[in-house]
């Protein structure tokens, strides 16, 4: 089995590191889908800006994610109509329809070869067996009727797609190779005289005047879009650390990738209604017909057997897919909010940030760069109060998760902190995993390589404290309190963490 992303698999054209310039109107941390949309709208609106990533472009969360483009939000219509009124619902799934909407607009343009296609969606009754399916279905069906009154083109199927059970079902919903896209507007943002680096880790943002260092080097802009997934919060404390860090909570979801026959189901998407759900987007290729497999999420650092997820994963698409045949499986981080909806717009004067999309974040994302454009340019949106970044969690079920998700980080600071391993001994980690190990008094994070060597880092998070825990299946530090993930040797690989684990 493939260990990687279905849409990495692909060559993309490199983003070369120098010369950086010295003066922009906007920088923009991260080039994933939010930092990249945000680049293209506002370099063709005139503005010089310069995106930089540490790495390569989409190499967070837009190469992970399963590519289904879809206005149906992971918070269900009803409750969102719950918590912000009809008009408040409307407008959410209105961003990921205008969202699709835009995406297309960009590939028909510039004439970006990634896919792109136009298919049908489905929010489908639990796939497999449900101890309240009734009530299941009845709730389907009561979003159906909201989501085709407020003008969605939806209707209700009583008997659905795959399993026969009723489903949503939804219009003009869509897929495309999402790294395909990000490099077509790259090259559009390189083009039109901005600037796209790679390997350029912003390390530190000066306030006064506004400016970033980017591998050493200054570079001044009037205005900086923070696209970095989990907001980066800078040595100078950026942003209000606390308030991203109550009300954002990072999920781990896995993903398996599967040819399937010529006949197995037409392409489309279909979610369903399980809680974590499972969701499956098929599309056609030049080898044909081919799945993207996901679900078994649970919060990032507090799964303690991640094979586990995998295997029960294979199994879920064996039963609804008999035919389909793995061939590879990936897994990364959404990031959820306690109301539904994501954090997008100013956070400080002049500089903005986007987060908290949960799995829509590939038109969250894309709305982020309309939104953070328009604010840019002094112009209205429809969206900017409603994802305001500063807006209360003020329904009851919205401050009741706000409670249970902070739990975490007093609870793991302390109890992790009294576990000790009866196993301990560096001797006693096999190949190809990871413990923590008290060494001189020290939480030790050991890890035993394929070919034998050990490697040995601090296990305490360098965002606030708490231990870290070992990924079998990613081959990765966890932390249980805010999501932060580090490579074997400590090295970041999602925040809030920015620095690495302390070498040992
Ligand atoms: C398994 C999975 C399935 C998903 N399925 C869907 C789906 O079907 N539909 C959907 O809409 N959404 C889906 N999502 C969510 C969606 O993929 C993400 O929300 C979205 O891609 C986030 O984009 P982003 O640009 O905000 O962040 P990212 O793509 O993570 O980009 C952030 C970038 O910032 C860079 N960076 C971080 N710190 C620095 C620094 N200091 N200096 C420079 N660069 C830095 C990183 O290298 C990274 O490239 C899924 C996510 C996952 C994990
Ligand atoms: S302590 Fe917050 S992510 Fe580790």
């Amino acid at each position: 089995m493939l260990e990687e992303s279905l849409w990495r698999a692909h060559a993309h054209p490199a983003f070369p590191k120098s010369p950086l310039p010295n003066e922009v109107d906007v920088v923009v941390i991260g080039a994933g889908i939010t930092g990249l949309t945000t680049a293209y709208l506002l370099a063709r609106s005139g503005k010089r800006v310069a995106v930089f990533d540490r790495e390569r472009i989409g190499s967070g969360e837009t190469g992970n994610t399963s590519a289904h483009l879809t206005c149906v939000t992971d918070e269900r219509i009803t409750t969102l109509a719950k918590r912000f009124g009809d008009d408040g619902a409307c407008l959410a799934w209105e961003a990921g329809a205008t969202a699709i909407d835009l995406i297309e607009s960009n590939v028909l343009e510039r004439r970006i070869d990634c896919g792109f296609r136009r298919v049908p969606g489905y929010l489908c009754a639990p796939f497999f067996d449900s101890a309240k399916l009734r009530e299941q279905i009845d709730a389907i069906r009561a979003d159906a009727e909201l989501a085709a009154r407020l003008g969605f083109p939806v209707t209700f199927d009583e008997t659905g797609p795959l399993t026969g059970k009723p489903a949503l079902a939804i219009a003009d919903q869509a897929v495309f190779q999402p790294l395909d896209y990000l490099a077509g507007i790259a090259t559009v943002i390189e083009a039109a005289g901005s600037f796209v680096r790679e390997r350029c880790e912003v390390g530190d943002v000066i306030q006064d005047p506004l400016a970033v260092v980017v591998n050493g080097q200054t570079v001044a802009c009037t205005d900086l879009v923070i696209a970095t997934h989990m907001p980066m919060v800078g040595a100078r404390n950026l942003i209000d650390a606390t308030l991203f860090q109550t009300k954002l909570y990072p999920y781990s979801s896995y993903i398996i990738g599967a040819r399937l026959p010529a006949d197995s189901i037409a392409p489309g998407l279909y979610d369903d209604t399980t809680n974590p759900y499972f969701y499956l987007r098929v599309h056609e290729d030049s080898g044909g017909l081919y799945a993207v497999f996901g679900g078994e999420d649970h919060k990032t650092g507090q799964e303690t057997d991640t094979e586990a997820c995998y295997a029960r994963l294979e199994d879920a698409l064996q039963r609804l897919l008999p035919r389909a045949s793995a061939e590879r499986r990936w897994s990364g981080q959404v990031i959820e909010t306690s109301d539904g909806l994501p954090f997008i717009g100013e956070v400080a004067e002049h500089q903005y940030a986007a987060t908290g999309y949960a799995g829509n974040g590939l038109t969250f994302g894309t709305a982020a760069g309309m939104i953070i454009h328009d604010a840019i340019l002094g112009s209205n949106n429809p969206w900017r109060d409603l994802f305001d970044p500063q807006r209360k969690a003020s329904s009851p079920s919205a401050l009741r998760r706000l409670v249970e998700e902070n739990v975490d980080y007093p609870l793991h600071f302390i109890a992790d902190r009294l576990r000790q391993n009866r196993k301990a001994g560096v001797e006693n980690v096999p190949r190809g995993e990871g413990r923590v190990i008290m060494i001189d008094g020290q939480r030790v994070a050991v890890h035993r390589k394929d070919d034998g060597t050990v490697v040995k880092v601090s296990a305490v998070c360098t965002h606030m404290g708490c231990i870290v825990r070992w990924n079998t299946a990613e081959q990765t530090w966890d932390c249980p309190c805010h999501g932060s993930r580090f490579t074997p040797d400590g090295l970041v690989l999602a925040g809030p963490a920015e620095s690495p684990l302390d070498p040992i």
